[in-house]
């Protein structure tokens, strides 16, 4: 029952602090490793050996965030670490849940260890620079089943959103659903290109259930998700492997404009850490718990970002102080 905490760059570690406070009286045990742009700086890489080894002995993995300014253009960059974790736990199948918690409760499930991040990419002699979105039918299965496996517990809706009247890895994942459909007769499909999906997202969110998509259409979608149900700062997400830890963490970046003052909103960060007592410990009812208690002290003491003037300390002693009553 090991967690280890990656703090990493910017807020990350900012926001760490406050899943560290509210998991601390649990019966869990917390590892923080050096990851980022932090060990960078330590050791010349991202993710040193000793903190993926660390990671894969682990029961979960809650992770801050990475990535700063003064990283643009340099050999060596804190999101090569992440991308290589990812891969490293094949954690495929990212959750990422946006909810106003009235009408709107979309989940959109991103593919998280294929496609552009992870195809071929170069340079040719003659200058030519290239990224290669790239699936395999497998890779495209397995997520796809995820996403029909989710809509079945929820509002049995799925949209598949894909840019199919280009791509060919967008037809190829069509091709797939289509296959694998007649074992989810009792879920409503839809497919939906990317640029629509965007413009529906923006004006009528009410209308998705759970949304299944590649790996950059969904890095994209999940921030615009994020943003009309509350902002970047509340957006939670758990990356989930077929076994092994899963690698809990916010939507969000590392907040350089807002890093070193005390203002993040550690709600991103505190419902990763329910996902991950959902998902990584079956624990329920804690989720639960500290689900309501950050609502709590979302009405009683906001941050900045959704309205208010609290810091991340002052909102975090808000959760702790509603878990205990
Ligand atoms: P960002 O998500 O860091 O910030 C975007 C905006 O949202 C900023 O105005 C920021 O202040 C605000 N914001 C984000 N989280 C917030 C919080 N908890 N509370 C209040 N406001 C918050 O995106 P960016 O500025 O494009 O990226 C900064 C760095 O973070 C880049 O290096 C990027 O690669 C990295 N990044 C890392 C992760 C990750 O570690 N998982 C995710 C996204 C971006
Ligand atoms: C995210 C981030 C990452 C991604 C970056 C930092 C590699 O934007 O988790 O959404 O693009 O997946
Ligand atoms: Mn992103």
């Amino acid at each position: 029952m090991k967690v280890v905490c990656l703090p990493g760059d910017g807020i990350g570690p900012e926001v760490m602090e406050a899943a560290i406070r509210v998991l601390t009286p649990l019966p869990i045990e917390l590892e923080s490793h050096p990851f980022g742009g932090e060990a960078i700086e330590k050791f010349g890489d991202p993710l040193p050996a000793p903190t993926l080894e660390a990671c894969k002995e682990s029961t979960a993995v809650l992770l801050g965030a990475i990535g700063l300014p003064k990283y643009d253009g340099a050999a060596v960059r804190p999101e090569q670490g992440l991308i290589s974790l990812r891969g490293a736990l094949d954690v495929y199948a990212n959750l990422r849940p946006s909810s106003d918690g009235d009408k709107v409760n979309l989940l959109i499930v991103r593919e998280l260890v294929g496609g552009i991040y992870y195809g071929r990419r170069g340079r040719t002699e003659d200058g030519l620079v290239f990224d290669t979105c790239e699936y395999t039918e497998p890779q495209i299965e397995r997520i796809a089943r995820r996403g029909f496996e989710l809509a079945r517990r929820r509002l049995k809706k799925l949209t598949a959103v894909d840019k199919a009247n280009v791509l060919a890895t967008s037809r190829l994942w069509r091709q797939v659903i289509e296959r694998i459909k007649p074992d989810y007769p009792d879920v409503d499909l839809e497919y939906m290109l990317v640029d629509n999906a965007a413009m529906q997202i923006a004006r009528a969110p009410e209308q998705f259930d759970v949304i299944v998509t590649e790996n950059m259409f969904g890095d994209i979608l999940s921030d615009l998700a994020a943003a009309v149900t509350g902002g970047l700062g509340v957006a939670a997400s758990a990356s989930l492997a077929d076994a092994g830890p899963g690698i809990f963490e916010p939507v969000h970046g590392s907040a350089p404009d807002i890093a070193g003052k005390g203002i993040a909103n550690p709600t991103a960060m505190l419902r990763s850490v329910a996902m991950m007592l959902e998902h990584a410990f079956s624990e329920e009812v804690a989720a639960r718990e500290l689900r309501q208690a950050i609502d709590t002290a979302i009405r009683e003491a906001p941050t900045p970002d959704i309205g208010g003037t609290a810091g991340t300390h002052e909102f975090t002693d808000k959760v702790i102080e509603a878990l205990s009553a």
